[in-house]
């Protein structure tokens, strides 16, 4: 292994740049050569390689977002075009590809790895948390805690004028920003798509809170529920229900900002693992960290496994 390239697929995550950042400085520090690869697997297809040296990654531990930007490809998605980012690694010599990205990005990264021999080694990376194989992804801290910090915000609002907030999360078909913010704003209710959602019986909680003297309430709403999200929610509150409520859809601010301390460390930690991976002749695969041990799996296992929601605290949300 001499030469390796890094990039960043699907949608970003606070935390991508610590982990580029510690990609490239453990890949000059093995001996190898660090080059980073703009807009992801379309960049690998149309060629968009830097070369790194340390001080290209300096000051970037803290920023949010993605310096090698981020992109979905349909080229890639096809044979033809994973043989040509194949060829374009080829022609520079590069033996070892780092894929920062979710589920899709590691799809991507098997497909590539299967059909054209390349070491591809991929990293945990969204806010939604959704990967087997890690106990957290990197930019999911952050999204959490940007999350809750609007919520206590929505809820000083809900309080003094005795609203019901319904606030949707990101979360595309998994709950976990939407428990662990709801849990930790105290929300009256979190609606998740791992748990069926009974409409009626939220109108009665909220009926029921009103007739104690306790006209807001804060519900939690992934967007991935199976209700449609808080929009859905609201409008049926409303028209079976009678009752009023705000919807707050917080959307992309979830993706951006600095990321917090766990972010940073895990990212870091991971991007060492990939190069160490990489080194090791431990590709194609994918790492993770799991009780905080550093973990290599399969790429597939992140995809053929579900990761699971905590049912526990599922259940202990009500009454905490
Ligand atoms: O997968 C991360 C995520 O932020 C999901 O929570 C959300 O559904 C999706 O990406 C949004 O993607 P886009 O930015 O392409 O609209």
């Amino acid at each position: 292994m001499k030469r390796i390239a890094v990039l960043a697929s699907g949608g970003d995550a606070p935390g991508m740049n610590a982990c580029i950042r510690a990609v490239v400085r453990s890949a000059l520090h093995h001996g190898l050569s660090a080059s980073g690869v703009l807009h992801g697997y379309r960049g690998l297809i149309e060629g968009e390689f830097r070369e790194f040296s340390t001080g290209d990654v300096s000051n970037i531990i803290q920023r949010g977002g993605s310096i090698l930007f981020s992109a979905r490809s349909e080229a890639f998605q096809t044979v033809e075009g994973r043989a040509e980012a194949a060829r374009n690694l080829r022609d520079r010599s590069i033996d070892g590809l780092i894929v920062i990205g979710g589920n899709g990005s590691f799809r991507g990264a098997d497909a590539i790895a299967r059909e054209q021999g390349i070491a591809v080694v991929g990293v945990p990376a969204t806010i939604d948390n959704d990967v087997w194989g890690t106990d957290y992804t990197i930019g999911y801290d952050t999204a959490v805690n940007t999350a809750l910090d609007s919520v206590d915000r929505i809820k000083d609002t809900a309080a003094s004028h005795e609203r019901v907030f319904i606030v949707e999360v990101m979360g595309r078909s998994a709950g976990f920003i939407a428990l662990e913010v709801g849990v930790g704003s105290g929300a009256e209710a979190i609606l998740l798509p791992e748990t069926p959602t009974d409409v009626s019986a939220l109108a009665a909680l909220i009926t029921e809170r009103i007739l104690n003297g306790r006209r807001s309430s804060i519900i939690i709403c992934a967007e991935g529920d199976e209700n449609g999200g808080a929009r859905a929610v609201a409008s049926e509150l409303k028209t079976v229900h009678g009752i009023d409520s705000q919807v707050t859809v917080l959307g992309h601010v979830q993706r951006g900002g600095s990321p917090t301390t766990s972010d940073r460390v895990l990212a870091s930690k991971l991007g060492w693992a990939a190069v160490d991976a990489l080194c090791s002749g431990a590709a194609p695969c994918m790492v993770g960290e799991v009780s905080r041990r550093i973990v290599r799996h399969p790429l597939a296992d992140s995809w053929t496994f579900v990761k699971e929601i905590d049912t526990e605290l599922v259940k202990l949300a009500p009454l905490i």
